[in-house]
């Protein structure tokens, strides 16, 4: 995966921001610098207002990239104070971003390639897989959301190959977790290269399953965040190392936010836990 890097203060215009559905929003910021560099699993962080409040940028996972018009583009929900801000926000309006930061994916010489998505981790999948395809790359893709509503760019992911997908409700495709889908297809097929995004029960169950079937896994994690840069140590998780407690933090924000499956430890013995996430504003 790239090395880290600290991106850059740019200002944005935003070019649209509108509800795909309750509560998520699709926010397109014409920003050329960005675009011409940015790659899938890189993020940004938003200061969603001038001012003081909220003091910290907020972190978003790259959605698309069009490097011909500049413009960059990230779904998001509206979960608190922030991402509410950023809901309001109109286009015409500038915006401060700081990016490219993080990772991202990497593909390697992988040929045929999973793709795990659960609920807004869907989104920041579809560039990745997107150029999966356009490398000549066979793509079969998972995904999953609370309602058919929630099933994010269900359509683009069928464009590329095959889908299989999930609810929690059942309103469309099965009622289960999308592991349950990966797990019936890893019995029967070999895939090089699987990566996910999600909530972090849904990537430690697929971490226990793609282990079992020896499938090498990308996971893009997600932490509270204060810089974004490698500074705060706000965001760190416990990685797998040849220490004396078996394990070393490292920062979501610069080290990740995608690591190996097989790296993580998702559950640190007590007595050397350190909580991970910033508590400001
Ligand atoms: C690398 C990265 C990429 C991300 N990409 C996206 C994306 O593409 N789309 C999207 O909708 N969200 C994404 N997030 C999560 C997003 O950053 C948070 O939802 C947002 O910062 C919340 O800000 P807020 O002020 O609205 O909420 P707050 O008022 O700060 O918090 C509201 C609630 O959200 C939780 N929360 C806040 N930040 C995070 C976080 N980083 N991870 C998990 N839970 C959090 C809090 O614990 C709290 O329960 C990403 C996070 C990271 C670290
Ligand atoms: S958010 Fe500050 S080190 Fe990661």
């Amino acid at each position: 995966m790239a090395k880290e890097n600290i991106g850059k203060v740019l200002g944005a215009e935003i070019v649209d921001n509108k509800i795909l559905v309750p509560y998520v929003y699709q926010l397109t910021i014409k920003v050329a610098k960005l675009a011409s560099e940015i790659k899938p699993g890189q993020f940004i962080m938003i200061k969603v207002a001038p001012g003081l409040e909220p003091t910290l940028r907020r972190p978003f996972s790259l959605h698309r990239v069009d490097k011909e018009t500049g413009t960059v583009q990230i779904i998001y929900q509206v979960v608190g104070k922030g991402t509410e801000i950023l809901s309001r926000r109109k286009p015409g309006e500038e915006i401060e971003i700081l990016g490219p930061l993080g990772n991202g994916f990497d593909l390697g010489e992988a040929e045929r390639i999973g793709f795990v998505g659960g609920g807004m981790g869907i989104a920041p999948l579809l560039a990745v897989a997107e150029q999966a395809v356009q490398e000549g790359k066979e793509v079969v893709s998972f995904l999953g959301a609370k309602t058919g509503d929630y099933l994010l760019v269900k359509k683009e992911f069928a464009r590329l190959g095959k889908i299989f997908i999930v609810t929690d409700d059942g309103s469309v495709g099965e009622k289960a977790l999308v592991s349950k889908p990966l797990e019936k297809y890893l019995k029967h097929h070999d895939l090089d290269l699987l990566l996910a995004c999600g909530p972090t029960p849904m990537l430690k169950a697929l971490a226990a399953i793609v282990g079992a079937h020896g499938v090498k896994t990308q996971l893009s994690l997600e932490q509270r965040m204060g810089c974004g840069i490698g500074a705060c140590l706000g965001c760190v998780v416990p990685i797998k190392a040849d220490t004396p407690e078996g394990f070393v933090y490292k920062r979501v924000c610069s080290d990740g936010p995608v690591f190996w499956a097989d790296e993580i430890l998702f559950e640190v013995p007590k007595a050397t836990e350190k909580q991970g996430g910033c508590s400001c504003g």
